[in-house]
């Protein structure tokens, strides 16, 4: 199926996890994704747009990085998407313990969350990954796969630009870290 081929090359997957009512989630002190019924692509969005966000390494870091370079890579993913909306804030936290809204989960297999309400992105190590300037033919570039993740975090779905970050191939090879205006507008939208 084409669709997971693609998910596959960018290495690292987002697990959509069932929309749950606000009610509960109230208790987790955790925000939450709605479908917003009325918008034409019915997407989710969250509910409050200042969000948690903790790491896992169940993993060394993937061959010829180090954490540093993984964290860093991740780190600025998740502050690509901040400018765009002003209400937009993502808070790193440590700990991965219940109350974190996104997951990034760093193994070789993913990992199925405690907390029903956790978006857990899957960062597989075992994929030929960069983080520098220059990835060889044969690696992707994390920040640019994790970019597009936290893209779909917010409720973006893939985008028919193929020079969007929200395209669903990403090329070996080539680094995208940067929105395009197809990105921006797509956020815009989604939550205007
Ligand atoms: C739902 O989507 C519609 C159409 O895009 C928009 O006008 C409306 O403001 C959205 N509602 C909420 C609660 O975000
Ligand atoms: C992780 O990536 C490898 C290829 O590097 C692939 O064979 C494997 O299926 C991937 N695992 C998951 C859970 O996607
Ligand atoms: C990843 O790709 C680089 C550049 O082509 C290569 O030097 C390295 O051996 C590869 N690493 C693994 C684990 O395959
Ligand atoms: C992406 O954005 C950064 C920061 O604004 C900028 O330095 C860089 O030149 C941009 N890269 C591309 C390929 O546009
Ligand atoms: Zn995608």
């Amino acid at each position: 199926m084409a669709t997971n081929v693609s998910l596959q090359l960018f290495g690292a997957l987002l697990l959509f996890l069932a929309l749950q009512p606000s009610e509960s989630l109230l208790n987790h002190g955790m925000f939450h994704l709605v479908c917003n019924h009325s918008s034409p692509d019915r997407s989710p969005k969250w509910n409050n747009l200042q969000l948690s966000y903790g790491l896992q390494f169940d993993s060394p870091p993937p061959a010829g990085l180090n954490f540093r370079q993984v964290i860093d890579a991740i780190d600025a993913a998740f502050k690509t998407w901040q400018p765009v909306l002003p209400r937009l804030v993502f808070r790193k936290v440590r700990g991965v313990g219940g109350g974190v809204n996104v997951l990034v989960y760093v193994n070789a297999g993913p990992l199925v969350p405690s907390d029903p309400f956790m978006k857990l992105v899957f960062v597989n190590v075992t994929v030929n990954w960069s983080t520098g300037l220059s990835p060889a033919g044969n690696q992707l570039d994390m920040q640019s796969a994790v970019v597009h993740e936290v893209g779909h975090v917010l409720g973006l779905g893939h985008s028919q630009s193929p020079d969007a970050v929200m395209y669903h191939v990403l090329d070996y090879g080539r680094i995208k870290r940067n929105l395009s205006q197809d990105d921006i507008t797509g956020l815009q939208n989604l939550y205007g």
